[in-house]
């Protein structure tokens, strides 16, 4: 078994477009097919990324894909946030509300589960978070649809960094000490994580590059490679990636 098959033993796919914009335009196209396939149902439930790297995809779920969704059918978490109010500009809720929910006409109430930063603590919007989800989560056996994960230059995704707390029994942690600021976060796990029933992982740039591999390619070590969390997963997994992110290294990691 490959180092990057998932515990039951089925390999990520690999998507390898030639740009940023195509790596977009292919995970907008999933994301409808995936959501377009539940909605009759019920809601579909989808975690998005903070950071950079999901903007594209946002204004490409806007421009091209607004009549291809009951949108309202779509309900948005996080996998993590900054300890920064929502109308801050760092805050990973308010780029997606700016970016997405609001350019879709949605109701931002109805459709979006944030992670409450006005509350005292991290370690209580931590707790109050993990009950949110299991409430939400719910009617789709506790379980997310499609989670989108990006993935920084030292290999952390969400706010699970090497090195640092990444296991735990727990959906979602409170994080003190990021390395990337602003240090105070609160970030679901990969207990939580691994319950999604699609999980997709972009990574566009260069500066992404060795970690991407790492993460794909390295022997297992969760606590070094916090994306081998990836292979836990009891879904699918999908890596989307452009031919920068996807160049194979010199050997020298
Ligand atoms: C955050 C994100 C973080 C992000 C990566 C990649 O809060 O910053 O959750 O994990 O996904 O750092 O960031 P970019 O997409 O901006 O490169």
């Amino acid at each position: 078994m490959s180092n990057e098959a998932s515990e039951a033993g089925r390999p990520p796919a690999v998507h390898v477009a030639p740009d940023v914009d195509t790596v977009a335009a292919e995970l907008a196209a999933a994301f409808i097919d995936a959501a377009r396939s539940v909605v009759a149902e019920r809601p579909f439930f989808v975690v998005l990324p903070g950071g950079k790297s999901p903007m594209p995809f946002f204004d490409c779920l806007v421009s091209n894909h607004r009549d291809r969704l009951p949108w309202n059918r779509v309900r948005f978490a996080w996998s993590d946030e900054r300890w920064v109010p929502a109308a801050d500009q760092d805050s990973n809720f308010g780029l997606a509300r700016r970016r997405l929910l609001e350019p879709l006409g949605l109701d931002v109430r109805q459709v979006a589960c944030p992670v409450a930063t006005d509350l005292e603590t991290p370690e209580v919007a931590a707790v109050e978070y993990e009950r949110q989800l299991r409430q939400h989560w719910a009617v789709a056996e506790g379980r997310p649809d499609w989670v989108l994960l990006g993935i920084g230059g030292d290999g952390h995704t969400a706010s699970l960094f090497p090195r640092r707390r990444v296991a735990s029994d727990a959906w979602v942690l409170a994080v003190e000490d990021s390395p990337k600021p602003p240090p105070r976060r609160v970030t679901m796990t990969w207990t939580a994580f691994r319950r999604s029933r699609q999980l997709h992982i972009v990574a566009t740039g260069t500066a992404k590059a060795s970690a991407a591999r790492e993460a794909r390619a390295a022997a297992l070590d969760l606590a070094r490679f916090p994306l081998h969390g990836a292979r836990q997963c009891e879904g699918e997994v999908h890596w989307w990636l452009d031919q920068a992110a996807a160049a194979e290294g010199d050997g020298r990691g």
